[in-house]
């Protein structure tokens, strides 16, 4: 019996030494995950971003940093073939090409149309790249007597036309998360972009409205005009980012060439116009980052 008791003793210790070898690998096996022990070899994979290229900026350049975001993908393609030093990294289902231009590293992204995705592509932008700046361009339909075809505009002031809680008491595009109407360019920024255009350009400063609709109807016009009289042209992001960029305390600008004019032709006029509008504008951001 004794000797039944010693056995049974001596097997429960083993038992008991194997299951705390066992837990103490485990734990070690457990710690190589943590956070720490991970290499994190950029600002950007801290956040998510999946790397799509090999080679990596994690170097902080102590240079200004612009992000540029377009909705079309001819609306950013030249300043893409003319970042040098470029990586491209995914995140959030959007692919950033980071690179330097001029003097300046640049963060570039293809959000594709409407607010939403303006608006999520630059939350995206800024927790990931944090950027010093923010710009958007590329085409919009002309609102304003005074523009054509081609023409250009700088933002001063953003709004967001259709953002519409007007039956419980707030006015047209009221952002209740900024207790506004209007988001408010950089001006600085927006100077010395105007500064790079050519002297025969028609560059007119002032409002851009924004909403998830094209305009081409004239009640769609008419809605815009009433509520908002100094509003130069619509497109369907710059609002969006200029939202996203004023809750971030990130300041930002909107450069748009006129690619229609918002009327019953806008359709046929987008069509033949958007990709020379969407570059022209973009053209002027690169002389801008050239300058
Ligand atoms: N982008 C270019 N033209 C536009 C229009 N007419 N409405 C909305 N977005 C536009």
């Amino acid at each position: 019996m004794k000797m039944k008791m010693r056995k049974f003793v001596t097997c429960l210790m083993a038992t008991l030494l194997l299951a705390s070898a066992l837990l103490l690998m485990s734990c070690g096996n457990a710690k190589t995950e943590t956070k720490e022990d991970v290499p994190v070899t950029s600002e950007n994979e801290a956040a998510g971003a999946e790397k799509v290229s090999d080679k990596d900026i994690s170097e902080p350049s102590g240079r200004t940093k612009i992000g540029i975001i377009a909705a079309l993908s001819c609306e950013l393609e030249i300043l893409k073939e003319a970042l040098t030093d470029d990586v491209v990294e995914s995140l959030a289902g959007t692919e950033f090409y980071c690179g330097t231009i001029g003097n300046y590293d640049v963060v570039l992204m293809q959000c594709g149309m409407g607010k939403v995705s303006a608006g999520a592509g630059a939350q995206a932008m800024i927790t990931a790249y944090n950027p010093d700046y923010i710009i958007n361009t590329g085409c919009a339909g002309a609102l304003a007597e005074e523009l054509a075809v081609g023409d250009i505009v700088v933002a001063d002031k953003t709004v967001e036309w259709d953002l519409d809680t007007i039956d419980i008491g707030n006015p047209r595009g009221y952002v209740s998360s900024l207790d506004k109407v209007e988001m408010t360019a950089d001006k600085d920024l927006s100077d010395k972009i105007c500064a790079v255009f050519d002297e025969e350009e028609n560059v007119i400063r002032g409002m851009v409205v924004s909403g998830d609709q094209f305009v081409d109807k004239p009640e769609q016009r008419e809605l815009i005009l009433s509520a908002f009289p100094e509003a130069l042209c619509a497109e369907m992001e710059g609002a969006a980012i200029g939202h996203v960029c004023e809750q971030n305390g990130v300041p930002f600008c909107v450069v748009r060439c006129m690619s229609d004019n918002a009327n019953g032709d806008s359709g046929v006029n987008f069509a033949e116009f958007s990709e020379i509008a969407g570059e022209k504008s973009a053209s002027y951001l690169l002389a801008f980052l050239n300058a």
